[in-house]
């Protein structure tokens, strides 16, 4: 069920259950991170592999030194920026997270969300909750508590309503390298706004051809029809209005991304768009990008990955 009561939330993550909740990225699907079992059940739900490690999300800054054993400076910064907010800092990681949180590495995600209602879930609660996004392993994430219920039904019976997520995109994830920030998945801080806190360029490492992200697969996101991607820019030629979503709105496209041209609003629409082309029948579809700057880097990135066919 879809529901806005906070006190059931709590009950049913403290009995070990599985939660869909809030927050201004994408839905999550969330259990209590410091019970195996709890954990487990999130990576069932899913059909997740156990290689690919979940983010750990905190109410408080306080609960950060029970769960990891060093921050950089820099991670110190970036906290102070963006937190709360879709920032997710890579950390070395104490006893206290199970293995199976991390898939055995020895650092942990974590996050603190700026949404309202995930915010006082976490601070409602005396232990911080892993939490995937809340779709079937590789499909597009969902932004509604809807798509929640729509694809996990079966598996979740409780989502936590928030609304549409503000943002719509995931978080971006930093990892440290010798104490030095480096983009491992872009996401709602765009890289920009990083550099500028940190006052120097930040590297950013985001294939799966790296393992330092794992469960990033090239290909993810992946609606059932077939997607080609347009430059940004670019028109397709040849090819029919329904089959054709440009990035501003264009007279001769079906649909756009972003009506007002902006990246915010692309990103806000991405994960709603892809959903809805999926429910049309028909052929291939050709995306045009979004320009390569601020959350349009994330934007591209998720539509590469949901073009992708292995
Ligand atoms: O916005 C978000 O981050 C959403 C909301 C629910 O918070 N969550 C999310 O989780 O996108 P998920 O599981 O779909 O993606 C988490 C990604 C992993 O695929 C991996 O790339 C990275 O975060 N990650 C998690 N733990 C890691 C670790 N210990 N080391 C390196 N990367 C890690
Ligand atoms: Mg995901």
């Amino acid at each position: 069920m879809i529901s806005s009561d906070l006190h059931e939330a709590v009950r049913l993550l403290s009995a070990g259950k599985l939660v869909g909740m809030p927050t201004e990225t994408v839905y999550g699907l969330a259990a209590n991170a410091l019970d195996p079992v709890a954990v487990a059940r999130i990576f069932e739900a899913k059909n997740r592999p156990a290689f690919d490690p979940l983010i750990v999300h905190i109410g408080q800054r306080a609960e950060l030194a029970q769960l990891v054993t060093h921050l950089p400076a820099e991670a110190e910064a970036l906290m102070q920026a963006f937190w709360p907010g879709p920032l997710t800092l890579v950390l070395p990681k104490t006893e206290a997270v199970p293995d199976l949180v991390t898939s055995g590495l020895p650092h942990v995600a974590v996050r603190m969300p700026r949404h309202p209602l995930a915010l006082r879930l976490l601070q409602s609660l005396p232990f911080p909750l892993a939490a995937p996004s809340a779709n079937p392993f590789g499909y597009v994430s969902p932004t509604t508590a809807q798509h929640v219920m729509d694809q996990l039904a079966d598996q979740v019976g409780f989502v936590l309503d928030g609304g549409p997520c503000q943002v719509g995109l995931e978080s971006t994830v930093v990892g440290f390298r010798s104490d030095r920030a480096i983009i491992l998945r872009q996401g709602g801080i765009p890289q920009e706004a990083i550099e500028e806190v940190l006052g120097h360029a930040v590297d950013s490492q985001t294939s799966q051809s790296r393992p330092d992200a794992p469960g990033q697969m090239d290909s993810h996101y992946a609606p059932h029809r077939t997607i080609h991607l347009l430059e940004h820019g670019t028109r397709p030629t040849d090819v029919a209005k329904e089959s054709w979503i440009s990035f501003a709105p264009h007279a001769e496209a079906m649909a756009s991304l972003a009506p007002d041209g902006s990246v915010a609003t692309a990103a806000q629409r991405l994960f709603g768009v892809l959903r809805h082309l999926d429910q049309q029948p028909g052929g291939p579809v050709w995306i045009e990008k979004a320009p390569e700057i601020g959350l349009g880097r994330a934007v591209n990135d998720r539509l590469m990955r949901a073009a992708h066919r292995a």
